[in-house]
């Protein structure tokens, strides 16, 4: 933490996709670039909050001025943002794979001996953990919803159904460039209503964020 309107607060942001392990050499993962979480974290940073950044693996550097820590996968990012707490302040911007396998193997699968179907599990969600988690919940727990449709309708069940805060509503579809882009268009969504905001970049998305928690904690 450092001087600002957030100095003396915690926070922690999980970003970037998980890899969840078929086999020694697979993995399932997605798109995400991380972009859109490290931008947080750099933001809530330069506020002076005190960050903790859970990243899954992505080709960013690690943001200066705050923790780092590197995961793979969804259970290890849980245990991560866990081993954070407590904090004022908490940013679920990863892309968590929602389904792992139930059972990787120990060795390289072998094509000749390869599974008709590779059976699943789901994974923890990491935004419903941090918003049930009693005495050490965060002041402030805030998601995102990336949709291709109905966006801001599906925000809203999302912030009811997870018990979180804020939720940062996203088009995700493809013809929108915000999967591994520079840019993005947020509802931002909260009981009291859904404010629209103008297409910006990650970057602004950030630096507006963090101004919204500093209004609301009262910086
Ligand atoms: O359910 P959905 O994946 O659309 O929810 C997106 C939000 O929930 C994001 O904030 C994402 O970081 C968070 N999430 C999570 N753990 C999961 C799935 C989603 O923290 N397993």
């Amino acid at each position: 933490g450092g001087a600002g309107p957030l100095s003396g607060l915690r926070a922690l942001v999980t970003s970037g996709p998980t890899h969840e392990p078929i086999d020694p050499v697979r993995y399932i993962a997605n798109r995400s670039s991380g972009r859109q979480g490290h931008a947080i974290a750099t933001a809530l940073a330069r506020q002076g909050a005190e960050t903790t950044l859970v990243s899954g693996p992505s080709q960013l550097p690690d943001p200066p001025g705050l923790k780092t820590l590197h995961v793979q996968t969804a259970e290890e990012m849980l245990a991560a943002c866990q081993t954070s707490l407590p904090v004022e302040i908490a940013v679920c911007a990863a892309a968590v794979a929602d389904w792992r396998s139930a059972a990787p193997a120990q060795q390289k699968m072998k094509k000749n001996g390869a599974p008709a179907a590779l059976e699943l599990t789901a994974n923890p969600d990491i935004l419903a953990e941090l918003s049930k988690a009693g005495s050490l919940r965060p002041s402030l727990v805030i998601g995102f919803a990336a949709e291709t449709e109905n966006v801001v309708a599906q925000a809203r069940e999302k912030l009811a159904r997870k018990g979180c805060d804020w939720i940062l509503a996203n088009d995700v579809a493809p013809e929108s460039g915000t999967f591994g882009g520079e840019n993005n268009q947020i509802n931002l969504i909260r009981a009291e209503g859904v404010e629209p905001w103008p297409q910006m970049t990650k970057v602004a998305v950030a630096e507006r964020l963090c101004r919204e928690i500093a209004a609301t904690l009262g910086r």
